[in-house]
């Protein structure tokens, strides 16, 4: 077991084929803030766009690489499924539904999971995105010194088939929600579901890799023959938001995840600071896993590595973050680029299909 513990989630990065559209969907519709428009160090063709709260807070932070030629990707093996935001109140949960379904934005659910209530739905790359309410949690069915110890099965009113899906259909929030209200504020990464191939080995490596610990042991309620596992930072009986990382088991499934705009390219946890990050790669190494050298993002510091089932994943800095190169007042406003790309800003400005 490693001694090294990740706090949880740093960011998430998917992909984009139109960086006006995303914008429009995650800044004016979810509510998000851009934090930081720059574009992909290894690709500076592209966009890089970061959205999360007022400062780009690490667990807050969703970003996008905009490949306006990338083929439709899609979820199997190896790569997610999908990404849960979190939303205080079954209330809030319910005003998310009645604005994205005014907004023309196929909605599922309220589905209650014990533990969280779930709201489904895709953004307009076809990534699969989830509103969760931030509890019950997961000491709901199981004592919250002993998460994860135990097969818990969901009750027959929370599968399939003993839910009254037309109900959930019908139930709404009563007025339209034209505004993002404080109370519906998406704070953060709720969880991320990543579909597997082999449940036992990826979940040894988070274990290992990253300091996780299992919390829960259960089936997926919307398919009660798949092993679902959550794996979290725990410690001594409490939860740390932000830092659930799920597994559907596909057990010897030949779908492999297809990259591609709508799928995440990454996901990243959180190294506190750049002394951490040298421990964290010594581990990995340790381990014998390929991990790149320490890059330099301008805003974090990164290093990269693949889980046994093929998933990309980064461990990144919490520091300097993004108040580095403009004020937090006007963060995201102007396109920022690293300095050894400043001297071709021209160049990279044509390059890029404006986004005002
Ligand atoms: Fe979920
Ligand atoms: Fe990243």
């Amino acid at each position: 077991m490693s001694t090294l513990r990740t706090l949880g989630f740093h960011h998430i990065t998917m992909v984009s084929r139109d960086a006006r559209r995303t914008i429009d969907f995650y800044g004016r519709l979810l509510g998000l803030g851009l934090v930081k428009r720059t574009v992909n160090f290894d690709d500076p063709s592209a966009y890089h766009l970061y959205f999360g709260d007022e400062t780009g807070r690490p667990g807050s932070i969703l970003t996008f690489f905009e490949w306006r030629d990338a083929g439709q990707g899609r979820w199997g093996a190896g790569g997610v499924h999908h990404l849960a935001l979190t939303v205080s109140t079954p209330e809030a949960q319910l005003k998310w539904k009645r604005r994205l379904t005014d907004a023309g934005v196929p909605v599922t659910g309220p589905l209650d999971r014990g533990y969280f209530k779930s709201l489904y739905f895709s953004d307009p790359d076809g990534q699969i995105l989830e509103i969760a309410t931030r509890g019950p949690g997961y000491d709901f069915d199981e004592p919250a010194d002993a998460l994860g110890a135990e097969l818990v099965m969901p009750a027959e009113e929370r599968l399939p088939t003993g839910r009254d899906e037309g109900e959930i259909a019908a139930t709404t929030w009563p007025d339209p929600v034209p505004e993002v209200t404080a109370d519906m504020r998406l704070d953060g990464i709720h969880h991320i579901s990543a579909i597997t191939d082999d449940l036992d080995a990826n979940g040894a490596f988070y274990e290992e890799a990253l300091g996780l610990r299992l919390v829960k042991k259960t089936v997926n309620q919307d398919d009660g023959k798949t092993r679902h596992f959550f794996w979290a930072h725990y410690e001594d009986g409490v939860v740390t938001p932000g830092s659930s990382m799920t597994l559907f088991d596909w057990s010897n499934t030949t779908v492999r995840a297809r990259p591609g705009a709508g799928q995440t390219h990454h996901i990243a946890f959180r190294a506190k600071d750049a002394e951490e990050q040298v421990a964290w790669r010594e581990h990995l190494v340790g381990m014998g896993l390929r991990v790149s050298d320490i890059l330099d993002r301008s805003y974090f510091e990164s290093i990269y590595f693949r889980a046994p089932d093929g998933l990309l994943v980064e461990i990144a800095t919490d520091g300097p973050g993004f108040a580095i190169d403009e004020p937090v007042e006007s963060l995201g406003q102007a396109l920022k680029l690293p300095d050894w790309l400043e001297p071709s800003r021209d160049e990279v400005e044509r390059a890029l299909v404006p986004i005002d």
